[in-house]
């Protein structure tokens, strides 16, 4: 394992723990640190800047008292959305560069001046791409590594197989890749490594963690289900997201109109473009991996077992 930052120590495996709105939160993010883990939440998750602050405050104490311990945390990640269209960008990037976010991970744009003013503190900014154009302008701006979102994420995901944008990728530039989309173990961690790959992101395999935000029955669906239950759909809120099928039934939409419905037009069960519906939950087609409901750091031991037997087995494969 070689991660080509000066935290690169402090991981017991190269792996970040997703940003999940509405799923992640300090508690989770603080668990997997101390495993060694790098943790995040998304900073849109909070209502207001009061209370990402109080996030922000809560993971710094904690980590700090890890550390007088003697302990060796990783860092931890918060999510912002450098978009025009987030109203809540400015205050939440002063928050990030008041409290010095060790990393950001950043979504949907990629001005140059918010690289620049993560980098004034000293900070790294890994920036979401879902195509070589835009790790391109990712790279252009100042981005420090590319999060590869490849088809079969959950949340907002990109649609190309990721040995393909991996391999265009690099194609453009030589910046660190973290490669994110239906990972759920540690034998995939090494791979996404062998691919070229010195990181991974993990969403969907957290969400059933005792620590995370998810309801119950959110927790039971990814129990149940199977990848064939991940449908891809624009039409919900405009951009490509995979989405729980079962999820989508329950709110009363007809996954045959979702299918042929435009990009950001939401429908609802009597064909109308409505308001956004609650109760329908997002994964990735790693669901079927999620068998119980675990504590972050007991999962987080469990992929770093896999990932060093991972590396002991391909040894042997290759003699
Ligand atoms: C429920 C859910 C919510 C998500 N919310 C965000 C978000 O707020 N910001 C973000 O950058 N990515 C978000 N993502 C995407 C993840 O950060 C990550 O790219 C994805 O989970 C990786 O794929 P995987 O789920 O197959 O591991 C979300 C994913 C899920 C499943």
């Amino acid at each position: 394992m070689t991660v080509p930052f000066e935290f690169g120590d402090r991981l017991t495996i190269p792996l970040i723990v997703a940003p999940m709105f509405l799923v992640s939160n300090p508690v989770m993010t603080i668990a997997a640190c101390r495993a060694g883990v790098i943790g995040s939440y998304p900073a849109h998750s909070t209502r207001t800047r009061e209370v990402f602050e109080e996030w922000l405050i809560e993971t710094q104490d904690a980590l700090a008292a890890a550390e007088a311990a003697g302990e060796r945390p990783a860092p931890y990640a918060v999510n912002l959305v450098v978009h025009s269209s987030n109203t809540r960008m400015e205050g939440d990037l002063a928050l990030v560069i008041k409290y010095k976010v060790p990393i950001v991970l950043t979504s949907k744009g990629a001005p140059d001046d918010v690289f620049k003013m993560i980098h004034d503190y000293g900070g790294v900014a890994f920036h979401d791409v879902a195509s070589a154009r835009h790790a391109e302008k990712a790279v252009e701006a100042g981005a420090d590594a590319l999060i590869a979102v490849a088809g079969g994420a959950g949340g907002h995901c990109g649609t190309i197989n990721p040995f393909a944008l991996v391999n265009e990728i690099k194609q453009v530039t030589d910046k660190p890749i973290i490669l994110a989309g239906g990972l759920t173990n540690g034998q995939d961690l090494l791979a996404a490594e062998a691919m070229g790959a010195c990181m991974a992101y993990m969403g969907t395999r957290f969400i059933a963690t005792e620590e995370s935000l998810a309801p119950e029955a959110y927790c039971a669906a990814l129990i149940e289900g199977k990848a064939t239950d991940i449908f891809l759909s624009a039409a919900l809120d405009g951009a490509p997201a995979n989405w729980y099928a079962p999820s989508l039934v329950q709110a009363g939409i007809d996954l045959d109109e979702l299918a042929v419905t435009r990009p950001g037009k939401i429908v609802t069960s009597d064909g109308q473009s409505k308001q956004r519906y609650k109760g329908i939950w997002s994964a990735g087609h790693g669901i079927g991996a999620t068998q119980s409901v675990v504590p972050v750091k007991a999962l987080c031991e469990q992929l770093i077992d896999e990932y060093a037997a991972a590396r002991q087995g391909l040894r042997k494969q290759l003699g």
